[in-house]
């Protein structure tokens, strides 16, 4: 919790799905609080290879005993427990005799509502602080010195009834407390943060000795269940996915080849926009390595027709987005009178056999993070941001979707795909923008600018990989404004295009840092593009963070 969140109003707190479907597996279920750390815990749960999800606080206790959870774990917020609108949760949660975890604001609550006390001491306690550790199971094996991640005001001042105070720090004498028969355990300081060196043990200690949860959420158990689920949604129905060339579609048509093998109908839209040799690379790896049924549509010409003389980002957006869903359309009603080798004819109600069967099912690559961010289950696919589905696939298709990645986030995707043996390139390769290098020309789109950009692009993200520092890059890509400037090469004077190289690091896209690559590889970098592009006379670095400035140019 930081000062600026902790004026912001609590009733800005998401309420979450409760419900996601899932499989065998016991959840740990995470009570949502409206901290900044939710989606962390949860993750980091799952790094320990506990299954877990995220909840709302206002789910009930019949709610929380039907998922049958292994553990909760209550967040961090940025209320003070005293707060009128503070979110809280139903006491009988309590009851449950689950093992329960309180992290910062989650264990003040949890002492407030079980007979201790929570106040504002005058000591806040914010960034790296350390603690000293007198006993506990959530610290068996820990040095008895720490330094664990603070960002409090209200202080813990008595523990819940029954409960031993087994860490302190200077300004707080409370920074953990456990109650070891009810099995309810609390943590002043942010475990699930990588400032908090021991956090990781800390939950582990949690999920392995006191909740005893068996370490089982491992990728190959993922795709055993994504398989079985899939075949129980589509039977022997026919499935349509739109590749991008993306490790989200990626990973979701290799689940469903996976679970219903030529049911399944891939159609990768080529507008011309991706990075040199990419869409070579998405026919390859799935028509020639993994078999599965492709449909390439070649439609580059038909995408820099409908671009001619456009150059408003939003105006290339929009136009490519439509292009399309028509393209993607005029393929899926091909297929409709094309029945699939293994697919049983569907059957109307009257028993008549049709002969163009319908494609029933889409399958979309929604993460769990999709799920949380549009605050419910209903709906859910409706409201996916454009972002998320090249273009935004065509909702009056009136098709049902498979979303095999529903309950993953993105580290998990890659984890599935290296388990289904996508190559290295296609799991770790940075986001890249629907409307691709479209929007990476600044100006009108032509076939040359295209050209040009490809490769300049190329030779950067190669010197990147050669330096060892692709993967440590949130996103690096080459951007060509369409201006020209002087410059002089031999004897002669140039006008020509500039290049920028645009290299951030980010953890989720919403704030970045310009990345600070070094000189000497700008330089190799610069030199080549330079050298080998004839077209381009000058290299630019972008040194812009955002905000206030965004990833893409456009
Ligand atoms: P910005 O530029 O807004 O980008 O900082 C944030 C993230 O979103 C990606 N992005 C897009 N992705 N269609 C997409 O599929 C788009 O129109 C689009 N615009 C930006 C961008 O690459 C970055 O990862």
């Amino acid at each position: 919790m930081s000062a600026s969140q902790a004026s912001a109003s609590v009733g800005e707190v998401v309420p979450l799905p409760l419900s996601e479907p899932t499989g065998e597996e016991r959840p740990v279920l995470i009570i949502d609080l409206g901290g900044q750390y939710s989606q962390l815990i949860a993750r980091r749960v799952r790094e320990c290879r506990v299954y877990s999800e995220l909840v709302g606080h206002g789910v009930s206790a019949e709610d929380i005993r039907a998922r049958n959870p292994l553990a909760l774990v209550l967040s961090g917020g940025p209320a003070s427990v005293y707060a009128e609108d503070a979110p809280r949760i139903d006491p009988r949660i309590y009851e449950l005799g689950i093992p329960t975890l309180g992290i910062c604001y989650g264990m003040q609550l949890m002492a407030q509502d079980l007979g201790g006390s929570v106040d504002r001491t005058g000591v806040s306690e914010f960034g790296k602080t350390d603690v000293r550790v007198h006993e506990g199971a959530l610290f068996a094996g820990l040095p008895e010195q720490q330094t664990t991640w603070m960002s409090h005001r209200d202080s813990v001042t008595a523990p819940p009834a029954g409960a031993r105070v087994v860490a302190g720090s200077g300004s707080t004498p409370i920074a953990a407390f456990e109650q070891t028969e009810r099995k309810l355990y609390g943590v002043q300081f942010h475990p699930e943060v990588v400032h908090t060196p021991c956090g990781m043990e800390v939950l582990k200690n949690f999920l392995y000795s006191v909740a005893d949860a068996p370490a089982t959420w491992t990728a190959a158990a993922v795709i055993e269940e994504q398989v079985e689920r899939i075949r129980a949604q589509v039977g022997s129905e026919r499935v349509l996915c739109a590749l991008s060339g993306g490790v989200d579609s990626a990973v979701a048509a290799l689940l469903v080849h996976k679970a219903v093998g030529d049911q399944l109908t891939c159609v990768f839209v080529d507008h011309g926009l991706l990075r040199k040799e990419e869409a070579a690379q998405v026919v390859e790896t799935f028509r020639g390595h993994f078999h599965v049924p492709l449909i390439h549509v070649d439609a580059e010409e038909r995408f820099l027709a409908r671009l001619e003389g456009v150059d408003d980002p939003e105006e290339k957006r929009t136009l490519i987005g439509e292009e399309f869903i028509r393209v993607f359309e005029g393929e899926s009603r091909k297929l409709e009178g094309n029945p699939a080798p293994r697919a049983k004819p569907a059957r109307p109600p009257n028993g008549v056999a049709k002969s163009t069967p319908q494609v029933k099912y889409l399958v979309q690559g929604t993460l769990y993070s999709d799920v949380i961010e549009s605050g419910g289950t209903e709906g859910v696919a409706a409201k996916i941001k454009s972002h998320h589905n090249v273009g935004g696939l065509p909702e009056e298709m009136a098709m049902e979707l498979v979303e095999p990645l529903r309950l993953l986030f993105k580290d998990e995707v890659r984890r599935v795909g290296e388990e289904l043996g996508l190559p290295e390139r296609m799991v770790w390769r940075h986001p890249f923008p629907g409307p691709g290098l479209a929007i990476r020309i600044i100006g009108e789109v032509t076939e040359e600018r295209l050209e040009i950009l490809r490769e300049a692009d190329s030779i950067l993200l190669d010197e990147i990989r050669r330096a060892g520092l692709y993967r440590e890059l949130w996103q690096c890509f080459a951007v060509l404004p369409a201006i020209r400037s002087v410059g002089v090469q031999g004897d002669e004077r140039t006008y020509a295009y500039p290049i920028v190289i645009r290299a951030v690091t980010s953890e989720d896209a919403m704030t970045a840092d310009w990345a600070r690559l070094p000189y000497d590889l700008l330089e190799t970098i610069s030199s080549r593009i330079i050298n080998e592009i004839p077209a381009v006379n000058r290299v630019a670095l972008d040194i812009s963070s955002k905000p206030p400035s965004t990833i893409e140019w456009e």
